[in-house]
């Protein structure tokens, strides 16, 4: 059992700290936000995490889990520190915003009255570690035998339990020039899950910053290559589903990451490769990823196409048009709408003029905040209420379930764009609508 502490308390941090009590550790997870921390201290997870309210609630009455704002606290509990505080795109620049990571830094390393050890899971510009790992033995009054390793963390949204406690792969980066101990405590920290088989992969820092900007980068890339290609399914009547199940038998390819529609956002890929792109740039090897740029150009493209195919259903012009649209979420089981393409398309079609009706099982309160114009509806069917389109914009399973025969009598017009090429084709033409998908005219006539 180690004692731990967790910096950082939002998707990552929180998932962490309720996975690491699980593990068996006593956690301590500090936060800034003292509102946050009061939610989180009652059992309450202030976002949607399906399995994470139960593993927080089983923990903080376990005793295993508690929180705070007090870093001196957390200093004084633990003796292994994560970093779990977000890495977002700066305001008005591709790099990453690294004060949330080094105001940790700040705060915690001077703390460090006896030998510890700081993890630091969140995703950083390559070279970031070797910088606080030098700060680190500066400020604390421990010198060198406060350490500093990078274990990046891959949890997916809406699965970030499960990815916790049963990752693919555990990554750590140490210091090869000051190895020290930092390698044997993440062994003991993470002991039940590497005695259940996990691949664990010891790098140098620099490595391991790599691994998680390239995983994401990679994932990216997937996703807007088959929406590449859906533009020229669009244009020469092929299916791009078909396509992507056939390439997707091939395993050096794999089904994966091949889902064509209105693509990738969220609090991840996107600005991770935005951050990439530009710390190639300072490095002075830009040019190496100057593709990424193509890869965030075709996935914007695919919500202005959106958009243009919402305009010609209506006949050319949405002012005064009604469109509904199904999903605000970034993906379904989360109600994260950072980057969403969701309601970028939503918030697109209202400032061309239309009417537009959102339903989002739970991104809704959310989306308000960002988007207080549009109309949110409180039911799929009062969104399809009336309008001239619908809009399938997040692969939401209850959207998927609807009964198309039911909305076709609610909708004005029964036409139908599936962003996410998620709905049965032949049930919904069956129903009366006019279906269109993505990079899919073939099957949809
Ligand atoms: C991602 C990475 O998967 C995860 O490993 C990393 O730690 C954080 O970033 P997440 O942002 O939760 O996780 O979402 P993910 O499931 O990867 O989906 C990202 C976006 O890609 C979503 O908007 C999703 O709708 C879209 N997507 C995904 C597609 O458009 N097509 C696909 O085939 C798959």
């Amino acid at each position: 059992m180690e004692k731990i502490s967790v910096f950082g308390t939002g998707y990552l941090g929180a998932t962490h700290a309720a996975g690491m009590a699980e593990l068996g550790h006593e956690v301590v997870g500090v936060d800034v936000d003292e509102e946050k921390i009061e939610r989180l201290r009652q059992g309450e997870v202030p976002f949607f995490e399906p399995g994470l309210p139960e593993l927080l609630t089983k923990h903080v009455e376990s005793g295993r889990l508690r929180f705070t704002t007090d870093a001196a606290e957390a200093a004084d509990h633990a003796d292994v520190h994560f970093i779990g505080v977000g890495t977002p795109q700066k305001p008005g620049e591709n790099a990453a915003d690294m004060r949330f990571v080094d105001s940790v830094i700040e705060t915690l390393a001077p703390l460090m009255a006896r030998p510890g050890v700081i993890l630091g899971k969140s995703t950083v510009p390559v070279g970031t570690a070797q910088r606080l790992a030098k700060r680190v033995r500066e400020l604390a009054p421990v010198g060198d035998q406060a350490e500093l390793g990078w274990n990046p963390e891959f949890l997916r949204e809406g699965f970030a339990v499960e990815d916790t406690l049963r990752p693919d792969r555990l990554v750590l980066g140490v210091d090869h020039h000051n190895p020290g101990t930092v390698e044997t405590v993440a062994r003991s920290v993470y002991a039940p899950i590497i005695e259940a088989g996990t691949p664990f992969l010891v790098t140098d820092l620099a490595t391991s910053e790599l691994v998680k900007v390239s995983a994401n980068a990679f994932l990216a890339t997937k996703i807007s290559f088959i929406n590449a290609v859906a533009e020229i399914c669009e244009v020469t009547g092929a299916d791009v589903n078909q396509l992507a199940d056939a390439i997707g038998f091939d395993d050096r390819i794999g089904r994966k990451f091949l889902g064509a529609g209105i693509g990738f956002g969220g609090g991840c890929l996107p600005k991770d490769i935005r951050a990439f792109q530009a710390r190639a740039e300072e490095l002075g090897v830009g040019r190496a990823l100057g593709f990424l740029r193509e890869i965030d150009d075709v996935n914007l493209r695919r919500r202005v196409h959106v958009v243009d195919l919402a305009r010609e259903a209506v006949g050319g012009d949405l002012k005064d048009a009604k469109v509904a649209v199904l999903g605000a979420a970034f993906k379904p089981n989360s109600d994260d709408i950072r980057d969403s393409p969701a309601l970028d398309v939503a918030g697109k079609l209202h400032l061309a003029g239309a009417a537009v009706q959102v339903f989002d099982p739970q991104a809704m309160e959310n989306a308000k905040k960002v988007w207080p114009t549009l109309e949110y509806t409180s039911s799929i069917e009062d969104a399809v209420r009336g309008a001239n389109v619908v809009v399938v914009a997040t692969e939401w399973a209850q959207f998927r379930e609807a009964d198309p025969h039911v909305l076709a009598g609610l909708a004005a017009h029964p036409h139908v764009i599936d962003a996410r090429n998620c709905l049965d084709v032949e049930t919904w033409r069956a129903a009366g609508w006019t279906y269109q998908g993505l990079g899919r005219h073939a099957t949809a006539g």
